[in-house]
């Protein structure tokens, strides 16, 4: 099997790259983000605390999730477009920060690339869940251009770019900071800044690279 693995930071432009490096390759597109949020998600709705370890780390290791044609699904439900809310996004960082958690979720992860041809989008894929993927990338955007696609993705006007350039820079210290399998640029991974950059340019890129490599 061969993987892809896509790191960086929120808003560097990960899952619309990913899934048009997918696409571009045949590959299955695998959004690891989603999972954390499908977690988060369940957490809400049953009254755990995202700060409570052992909780979060029961919930993760019994819940039936399924990516499934760009799909989420969570004990049978749909949970594709309720896992991109304010709140679930906030949650999702706290959630991903408990080992038990991660180590749940890892081992799916795995398991789908040990099954598929994958592109896997994601903050630990190169350094931690495929540690021997043949092509990784990790992708970069300056802070403002985060902040303005953040902003066409959820309809908000120049009025609200402070507070997404703040909430996007939170999550990104909580996401570097956490203790277990940080956002991390692995060693051998090619840095992409996209920056200005169109996303055929950068799918171009990726779709180069894996065909020299493979
Ligand atoms: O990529 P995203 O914004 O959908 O991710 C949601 C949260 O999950 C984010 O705060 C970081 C975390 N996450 C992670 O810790 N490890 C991954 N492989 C993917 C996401």
């Amino acid at each position: 099997m061969t993987a892809v693995a896509i790191d960086g930071p929120a808003g560097a432009g990960k899952s619309t790259v990913a899934r048009a490096v997918a696409d571009a390759l045949g590959f299955t597109y695998v959004d690891t983000g989603a999972m954390y949020r499908a977690i988060a998600l369940r957490a809400l709705e049953r009254g755990i605390d995202p700060a409570d370890a052992g909780a979060a780390a029961e919930l993760a290791s019994s819940v039936d999730l399924t990516l499934r044609d760009g799909g989420v699904y969570v004990d049978g439900r749909d949970v594709t477009g309720s896992i991109r809310s304010a709140d679930v996004t906030r949650s999702s960082a706290q959630i991903a920060t408990h080992a038990g958690v991660r180590a749940a979720l890892v081992e799916m992860q795995r398991r789908m690339a040990s099954a598929v041809d994958v592109v896997m989008e994601g903050r630990d894929i190169g350094t931690h869940v495929l540690p021997n993927a043949p092509v990784k990338v990790f992708l970069t955007a300056s802070l403002d251009e985060r902040a303005h696609r953040r902003a066409r993705e959820v309809g908000a006007d120049d009025g609200e770019l402070d507070a997404l350039r703040t909430a996007i820079s939170e999550r990104d210290e909580v996401d570097r900071g956490r203790v277990v399998s940080p956002l991390a640029q692995a060693p051998d991974a090619v840095v992409i800044d996209t920056t200005g950059r169109s996303v055929d340019e950068v799918v171009a890129e990726i779709v180069d690279l894996v065909t020299e490599r493979s």
